[in-house]
């Protein structure tokens, strides 16, 4: 095997990288050696900000196949025929902690999907759950400054969780959701995945429709116990990550299959209670799921901070026959993703090469930042309109226009008939099994039992029993036993 030669970063070849530069034998270090202040100073950038949710993650390449007609509902090309592969890059992670933070805790699960479609990229960022804690974005920096660690303690608190909770009576089903047994996912390859939002598809016909994407595990959902998963924690802090780079690495490519639910779009506005509520999920009774095709995962990134650490999904990423809802929280995210790039990865984030897009071509007007390498060639003008044949636009809306009445303001939430924020976590909790009841109470009451103030434990008890009289019974007891004591 021949030798490689170490260089700077100039390309030079660098004479001792054991021994610095120093005047005489035993004698001070010389400003000249610039191997060792490169080094140095290099090696002091190394770290970037951490997401400020979701830190913590693990990605891997795959594809998606088509196996099933979608066209009557949606023109976006990567669906329109059985068998049509597109590349994929997903990234799963943990939502509240920072980067080293343990993988099994109970937390929802990231589940964020780039399509790399020859229309440009689809990025598709939900969840492990198919509802979310607030319906408001203007909410959600108050809601992740309860969950994270505490400013003055350092560590996640009880009074804080539980405080915003007490404020948030949205939050009753999702709590629900995750307080249960599916809370903590025994790996990343055995949950689903949730767009969570409802989505507008748009046909070739410009027939517009709601859609909420699903992703089931093809290995089946296998969950951890509180206990299991802070043995596990313990001892392998990098479980999730371990699992799914294992699987990968022996060939055991994890699959979802994609399903929809599908809403015409005239039937929102009627609908009993408002569709875009990001803590409601529309029962399968009204809109079954209807299958799209699936997704496999069969390549692990070569580098973990190229790759997994410099990828960035935005909601904003569309193709057309896609676009989004009028879901607050959702236009909440088409804004808060991209911001969040040009902050953490910098403004030209979509010319490293797991963001940039494969077989679309990008073609703008867009110039110049830190760190650009896609510039335009030669000969382009870079202003439009122009008289050199450059790229001009289509005329050709990505989706369907939404109609829109009322008054500007800061209105509370449409009015639908059943738009109460307990009564889906209440059949949460009657589909459980009596064990899975006991858990879910025994979870919520393990951390309900730490706060300190009982005026925030009242008003949780209230949510629980607005929920379901015997959950709010049974969450009461739990709670005041274990503060006995
Ligand atoms: C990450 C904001 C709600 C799923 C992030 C990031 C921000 C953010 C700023 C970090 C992005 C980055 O640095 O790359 C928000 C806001 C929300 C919201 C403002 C509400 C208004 C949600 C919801 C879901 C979700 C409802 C799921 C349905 C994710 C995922 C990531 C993420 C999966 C990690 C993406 C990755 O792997 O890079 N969010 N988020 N978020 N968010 Fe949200």
């Amino acid at each position: 095997m021949t030798q490689r030669v170490l260089t700077t970063e100039s390309g030079a070849p660098v004479a001792d990288n054991q021994n610095s530069a120093t005047a005489g034998v035993g004698g001070p270090i010389l400003l000249q050696d610039q191997h060792l202040l490169e080094k140095l100073a290099r090696f002091n950038r190394e770290r970037i900000p951490e997401r400020v949710v979701h830190a913590r993650g693990s990605g891997a390449y795959g594809y998606f196949e088509v196996t099933d007609d979608v066209t009557g509902f949606t023109r976006a090309d990567f669906l329109s025929a059985i068998g049509k592969r597109t590349e994929t890059f997903i990234r799963f992670s943990t939502v509240a902690d920072s980067l080293g933070g343990a993988d099994a805790v109970r937390d929802p699960r990231g589940f964020a999907l780039k399509f790399y479609t020859d229309e440009g990229n689809y990025d598709l960022v939900g969840n492990n759950t198919p509802v979310f804690f607030i319906k408001d974005p203007i909410k959600f920096p108050d809601f992740i400054h309860s969950q994270k660690r505490d400013p003055f303690t350092g560590r996640q608190e009880p009074d804080n969780v539980w405080d915003f909770w007490a404020h948030a009576p949205e939050a009753t089903h999702q709590v629900t959701w995750l307080m249960g047994d599916r809370g903590i996912p025994a790996s990343y390859r055995h949950m689903n995945g949730y767009g969570s939002h409802t989505y507008q598809w748009t046909n070739a016909e410009g027939e517009a429709f709601f859609v909420k994407y699903h992703f089931k595990t093809n290995q089946g959902v296998r969950s951890l116990s509180s206990e299991q998963a802070a043995e596990l924690a313990g001892k392998d802090s990098t479980s999730h990550q371990t699992d799914l780079l294992q699987a990968i690495e022996r060939g055991v490519n994890p699959s979802w299959t994609l399903y929809v639910q599908v809403m015409p779009a005239a039937e929102a506005a009627d609908y009993r209670f408002n569709p875009f509520d990001l803590t409601k999920v529309w029962p399968h009774s009204d809109y079954p799921l209807q299958r799209v095709g699936r997704l496999v995962l069969d390549r692990n990134p070569d580098n973990v901070f190229a790759e997994v650490e410099q990828a960035a999904f935005s909601p904003n990423n569309f193709v057309p026959g896609i676009g989004p809802s009028p879901d607050k929280m959702l236009q909440g995210r088409l804004f808060a993703y991209a911001d969040a790039h040009r902050y953490r990865l910098g403004v030209n984030h979509t010319h490293l090469p797991v963001n940039a897009p494969r077989t679309a071509v990008v073609d703008n007007y867009g110039r110049d930042g830190l760190h650009a390498t896609r510039n335009g060639t030669r000969h382009d003008k870079n202003y439009e309109p122009n008289s050199y044949a450059g790229p001009a636009q289509t005329d050709a809306a990505l989706s369907a226009p939404l109609a829109i009445h009322g008054w500007t303001g800061t209105h509370a939430a449409p009015a639908h008939t059943k738009d109460d924020d307990f009564f889906q976590a209440g059949e949460l909790y009657r589909l459980m099994s009596e064990d899975e009841k006991g858990r879910l109470v025994a979870n919520i009451a393990g951390g309900l039992s730490q706060v300190t103030r009982d005026d925030v434990i009242e008003k949780n008890l209230a949510h629980f029993h607005a929920a379901d009289t015997d959950y709010g019974k049974r969450v009461e007891e739990a709670v005041r036993a274990l503060r006995e004591d």
